[in-house]
């Protein structure tokens, strides 16, 4: 399941805004465009990201694409100025040719890696940028524990299916995959240190992403039982430090193309 078949809750995804913007603002500083014509911010979400690339780019057209019905509306209501578009992006086509495609966390939410990224790229014309950053922290006991908890239940049946334990390859995928392809390759990886505030924190991080498709297959007993259940196993990996704030290391991998 990908989440195009996931409703989304923009003010549970929002409840960590600042700290999920920064690496969309790293990615972009890794763009070397001047004035493109026209840009696509792939899986928008509630437009924070479009913004960004309006706000460097304010004479371009950019658009924003995503599938969720709930996160455009948000993303319409937070900026009447800029443009989306829904649409899912398995099986999306541009209007014309774009001069970026520019991605924030959202293409891990799709399967099938060795088909979707050359489809995007060919979508593409010469000398077009490719841009995408994805989270890779499925090692991560923030995801191991997810495991753990889907496991642990009555619900481990129903569960097991949708958990996509690790979406996102190697970075060595990546470059296999689109280096004789492009003109211009750049591959990273940050580890975030992100220090959150709040009551253990990372489960209310996880709860507005991850969580989100196992959630929605539970009965409000069972949804309190798995939160419980994920939350004593949160805790003991991300204690609060001596200030009452938590440290949540989070690994991100950055791809920039350009045809
Ligand atoms: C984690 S949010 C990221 C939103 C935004 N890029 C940001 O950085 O704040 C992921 C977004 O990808 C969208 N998405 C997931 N699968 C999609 C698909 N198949 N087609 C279009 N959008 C998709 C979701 O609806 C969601 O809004």
């Amino acid at each position: 399941m990908t989440a195009a078949k996931v409703s989304w809750n923009p003010e549970q995804y929002l409840k960590f805004g600042d700290h999920r913007l920064r690496p969309a603002m790293d990615l972009l500083g890794r763009i070397d465009l001047e004035s493109p014509g026209l840009v696509y911010d792939l899986g928008c979400g509630t437009g924070n990201t479009t913004k960004l690339l309006a706000d460097r780019w304010p004479d371009s057209r950019i658009v924003g694409i995503d599938s969720s019905a709930e996160m455009l509306e948000k993303a319409r209501k937070s900026y009447a100025n800029l443009e989306f578009i829904e649409a899912d992006l398995e099986s999306w086509n541009p209007q014309q040719e774009a001069d970026l495609f520019y991605s924030n966390a959202a293409l891990h939410w799709l399967g099938n890696h060795e088909s979707l990224f050359p489809r995007l790229l060919k979508l593409l014309p010469k000398g077009a940028w490719f841009a995408a950053q994805m989270p890779r922290n499925f090692e991560s006991p923030s995801h191991t524990s997810i495991t753990e908890s889907v496991e642990s239940g009555p619900w481990a049946e129903r569960l097991r299916p949708v958990f996509r334990s690790s979406p996102v390859s190697e970075p060595g995928f990546y470059h296999d995959l689109l280096g004789p392809h492009v003109e211009y390759l750049d591959l990273w990886e940050t580890v975030y240190q992100h220090i959150l505030e709040g009551d253990n924190p990372v489960v209310e991080w996880t709860r507005g992403t991850a969580l989100r498709p196992l959630l929605k297959l539970l009965n409000k007993e069972e949804e309190k039982e798995f939160i419980e259940d994920y939350s004593r196993r949160i805790l003991e990996h991300f204690p609060p430090g001596k200030d009452g704030k938590t440290l949540f290391p989070f690994r991100r991998l950055f791809l920039v193309a350009k045809r």
